[in-house]
């Protein structure tokens, strides 16, 4: 099978294609085309289209063509940590392990060494878009979306927010310090094509009441999406009550800073434990849900549950959070998400159906690409990110429909399995 060469944001894919069109419809095509014009995706055909006759072809006849996939929620300092520390809980996983290695990145040669190995997993691997954190270092964070610009993948980065709560070695002085460190780290990333900021205070208890003032007045200054942690963990919750008396819910003592959703575009992590009242004000708000079923597995968090969010119209992605996940891939939180949601089914008692394979590939490819625009899907307009998988190897002695040969690359594809990689219509790999 010969591949031709690409060359423009031009061209057109020939293979299997799926991809999802809403959280329950999934489009399979054999022996399909699919177009890129301009870095965006023209459409999924049976043949090619007069129009597009003029156009290089890249046969990958016989392989999986899928959307790039969709990270909501990594940690990129914690990518160090990956499987350390897992017989804790949250705030003490925190205290042990997680703060004293992001207080090593005020040093910048260090940040490049462990910023760059992230990087090269990133690129390897079928996630074509992330939402990461970095730390409360304003170098490290501009070297990070320095090192992922030059990668090709398409990310938001926030620089955290901390001015409690944390030790004295990656505690911002106080709330205007924090606030005129996020100002000063804006207005030096104004040149990147594919990295944007995101805001980013790390959780109600590292925040101070005058820090997230602050941190709205610069939401609204700069129009920046927000991003953050909420009910992951028991403990952290009841802390979260004791710091902010006044609150109806944990998501309420975003809202009362205004830094809910609404008009500003929002991903909470977690939402473990969210209960009725939590799960109206996301759906109201239109915040976006970052799952993460292996950390909330390896950190004893919990079962998040996502029928119920889906149900509510709440927008769901994926996410690896790293370092309390220990895979960056989002093909891996796609099982660990069927897996966990049947788990939930039995052992708390509800009736909550678990997550098929449609609704969670959807999570990590439209669901959470969503938060980008129009990503996630091949449907035409869509910007083209795109993977190309081997998946002969995995073939049995009988024949699969395409949809169960999804299935099966979803569980069993690793790094090696991917042939091709496009973002915005460029080859990364
Ligand atoms: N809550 C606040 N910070 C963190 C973090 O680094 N990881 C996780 N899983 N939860 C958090
Ligand atoms: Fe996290």
């Amino acid at each position: 099978m010969e591949k031709t060469a690409v060359t423009s944001r031009d061209f057109i894919l020939k293979g299997d294609i799926c991809y999802s069109k809403t959280k329950d419809a999934l489009d399979c095509r054999e022996k399909g085309v699919l177009v890129c014009t301009a870095g965006k995706s023209a459409g999924v055909f049976s043949e090619i289209p007069a129009q597009y006759k003029h156009l290089p072809v890249a046969d990958f006849t016989g392989k999986l063509i899928l959307p790039g996939l969709a990270d909501l929620h990594i940690h990129a300092p914690q990518f160090a940590l990956r499987s350390l520390g897992m017989d804790l809980e949250l705030l003490d996983w925190l205290a042990t392990f997680v703060f004293p290695e992001e207080a090593k990145y005020h040093d910048l040669d260090y940040s490049s060494q462990a910023y760059t190995a992230l990087i090269e997993d990133l690129k390897k691997g079928p996630n074509t878009r992330s939402c990461l954190f970095a730390t409360v270092h304003t170098p490290a964070t501009l070297k990070l979306m320095d090192l992922l610009e030059a990668s090709g993948l398409v990310c938001m980065v926030g620089k955290v927010n901390m001015d409690r709560h944390c030790p004295d070695s990656i505690r911002e002085k106080d709330a205007e310090t924090s606030a005129a460190a996020t100002q000063e780290w804006l207005e030096q990333c104004g040149s990147y094509k594919n990295i944007k900021p995101i805001l980013t205070p790390r959780f109600i208890p590292s925040c101070t009441d005058d820090l997230m003032r602050r941190l709205s007045a610069l939401q609204k200054r700069y129009h920046l999406p927000l991003q953050s942690h909420l009910s992951e963990n028991q403990r952290e919750i009841a802390w979260v009550q004791e710091l902010c008396p006044k609150s109806a819910c944990y998501g309420d003592a975003y809202s009362q800073f205004d830094l809910f959703g609404g008009e500003i575009p929002t991903i909470m992590a977690h939402c473990v434990w969210s209960e009725d009242k939590e799960i109206a004000l996301l759906a109201k708000q239109k915040v976006y849900v970052a799952h993460c079923p292996q950390s909330n597995s390896n950190l004893s968090s919990g079962a998040a549950p996502v029928r119920r969010f889906l149900e509510a119209g709440v927008p769901v992605g994926l996410g690896s959070d790293v370092a309390g996940g220990a895979h960056t891939s989002i093909f891996r939180a796609m099982t660990d998400a069927v897996q966990v949601s049947k788990l939930r089914r039995r052992l708390i008692g509800q009736n909550d159906a678990p997550l098929s394979l449609e609704e969670v590939f959807y999570l990590g490819t439209l669901g959470g690409g969503s938060f980008f625009g129009p990503v996630g899907s091949f449907e035409a307009g869509y910007e083209f990110d795109a993977l190309v998988l081997e998946d002969a190897g995995f073939a049995p002695p009988f024949k699969l429909s395409l949809r169960d040969r999804l299935e099966r690359a979803v569980y069993l594809s690793d790094n090696s399995h991917i042939k091709a990689k496009y973002v915005r219509g460029i080859a990364i790999l």
